[in-house]
């Protein structure tokens, strides 16, 4: 099948690379433990399978940052659209200044396998992650962090244990935008799956 050709114009160089997930990174004070706090951040990515691994990437004014760097320990929780104006908020406000849990509604719950982070209660996914290097690459710091424990809402397991995110309502970040997922286009391999297995798995994911 032929494609049209479309021209193209060349912009400065970006990083702009979209969508990206928006994730809501949650984090406390190793020297005031009862201090937590929660920083929204686009730039955070998966980097490593064996162990899992995932990568954030802080700018070092952030308060986020120090107590990061300082305690070890982050948890990355996923964002659904029911979380996405509290996320925005935790996006624009320091906790330096403010007390965003108390702001936006959302609560803290104990994080798997961590010390002092903790978990967002009501994110669908919740990654305890620790801190195994800092890379400074200029403008912002790469965390890169160990996923130590991960925690799922139990409305996404069906009957056998099976994680269906598909229904998650998760929200994407692309170019300044939050936006919902559209529905599912394919799976893993559909490009070549078998016609009677592309059906069944089709129908049993488009059916609600
Ligand atoms: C959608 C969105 C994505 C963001 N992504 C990042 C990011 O990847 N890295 C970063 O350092 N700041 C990012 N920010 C900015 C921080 O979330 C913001 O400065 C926040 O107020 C810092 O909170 P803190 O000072 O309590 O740590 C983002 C903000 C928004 C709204």
């Amino acid at each position: 099948m032929k494609h049209a050709q479309p021209n193209y114009t060349v912009l400065s160089p970006s990083a702009m690379l979209n969508p990206v997930p928006v994730v809501l990174v949650s984090c406390a004070d190793p020297k005031n433990p009862e201090k937590k706090n929660m920083i929204t951040l686009a730039w955070a990515g998966t980097v490593n399978s064996e162990p899992p691994m995932v990568s954030i990437s802080v700018r070092k004014e952030r308060y986020s940052h120090d107590l990061i760097a300082e305690s070890g320990e982050f948890v990355v929780n996923l964002v659904d659209e029911g979380m996405c104006r509290a996320v925005d908020y935790c996006g624009v406000r320091s906790g330096k200044d403010a007390d965003k849990a108390a702001e936006t509604g959302l609560t803290y719950m104990p994080a798997e396998t961590m010390k002092i982070a903790p978990a967002v209660s009501g994110a669908p996914v919740s990654l305890s992650c620790k801190v195994r290097q800092m890379l400074e690459l200029g403008s912002h710091d790469l965390f890169i962090g160990e996923v130590t424990g991960v925690m799922v809402r139990d409305d996404l397991l069906d009957g056998n244990g099976t994680l269906h995110l598909e229904k998650a309502k998760l929200v994407a970040y692309s170019h300044g935008l939050y936006q919902k997922l559209g529905g599912v286009m394919g799976f893993f391999g559909w490009s070549v799956a078998r016609p009677e297995v592309l059906e069944r798995r089709m129908n049993a994911l488009c059916s609600d």
